[in-house]
């Protein structure tokens, strides 16, 4: 289709994921991403650079290049997140909560910002950020992380309002928990924090899930296909699940 699309932490895992989905369409992709390693094994025809989202100075100089060499974007996805520090919301370090909120929200501001001024200049396109099922859940355990989730549909939402008289529109999609190697972190860091079986962990969360599974980021990756199709053309605003129907988080 030879749309421009834009990914943030997009060398591995859901962004990655979102990327070939989107190059198996035919689209240009540029992503940047905070890990070197990452960025230098990325599939080829993918344009990826290395920058830290919470970087204001990489930032600027990633989406200038993107904008001089494609003259603006038509999505663009917010997509890097940490899932920061786990345990109860006494024990935990300033620091770690700091840089939970920064890498999911800051990253969120500085890539919404870039694409605020070039899809609203354009009168088109499409913002995508990913939020997580603890954005629409309170998770125990888990505060820094929902509550960044949850500041990411609210920056939906309102940015949403802003940009919709201009053409322009705004979503996040949230994932359950999907199979893949920061699960199996996420899982390992819960399970010291809470001082239980990883197992345990595991089983709780596919036991909440209606499907009782896991997602695939395959799966995520199509919800993003969607709302960037012509059938999503008034779907705005909106925080959409990708998580089998979350039921209960504990
Ligand atoms: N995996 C899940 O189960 C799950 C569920 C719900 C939401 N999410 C969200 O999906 C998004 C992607 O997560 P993922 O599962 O692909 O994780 P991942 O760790 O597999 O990949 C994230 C990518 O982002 C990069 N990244 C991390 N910090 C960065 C930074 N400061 N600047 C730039 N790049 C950075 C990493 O290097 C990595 O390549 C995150 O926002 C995460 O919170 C994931």
């Amino acid at each position: 289709m030879n749309r421009r699309v834009v990914i943030t932490g997009g060398a591995s895992g859901l962004g990655l994921a979102m990327a070939q989905a989107f190059m198996g369409q035919g689209d240009r992709v540029a992503v940047c991403d905070a890990d070197p390693a990452a960025v230098a094994a990325v599939p080829e025809g993918l344009r990826a650079e290395v920058a830290d989202v919470t970087d204001a100075g990489a930032m600027d100089g990633f989406l200038a290049g993107v904008e001089a060499d494609w003259g603006g974007a038509d999505v663009v996805i917010s997509n890097a997140g940490i899932g920061g520090p786990a345990g109860p919301l006494e024990t935990l370090d300033y620091a770690d909560w700091q840089r939970c909120l920064s890498v999911n929200l800051d990253g969120a501001f500085l890539t919404c910002r870039w694409a605020a001024r070039v899809l609203k200049a354009q009168g088109t396109g499409l913002i995508l950020l990913t939020s997580s099922v603890s954005g629409l859940f309170g998770f125990p355990g888990r505060t820094p992380y929902v509550a960044a989730k949850w500041g990411i549909v609210g920056l939906t939402k309102a940015l949403a309002s802003e940009l919709g008289p201009h053409g322009v529109r705004v979503n996040a999609i949230c994932p359950g928990a999907v199979e893949g190697p920061r699960m199996e972190r996420v899982i390992a860091m819960e399970a010291a924090g809470r001082g239980i079986p990883e197992g345990s962990v595991r089983a709780g969360f596919t036991e909440g899930v209606a499907l009782r599974r896991f997602v695939t980021a395959e799966e995520v990756a199509a919800m993003a296909l969607f709302l960037a199709s012509p059938g999503a053309a008034a779907i705005t605003g909106q925080a959409l699940a990708v998580d089998g129907h979350t039921e209960r988080t504990t």
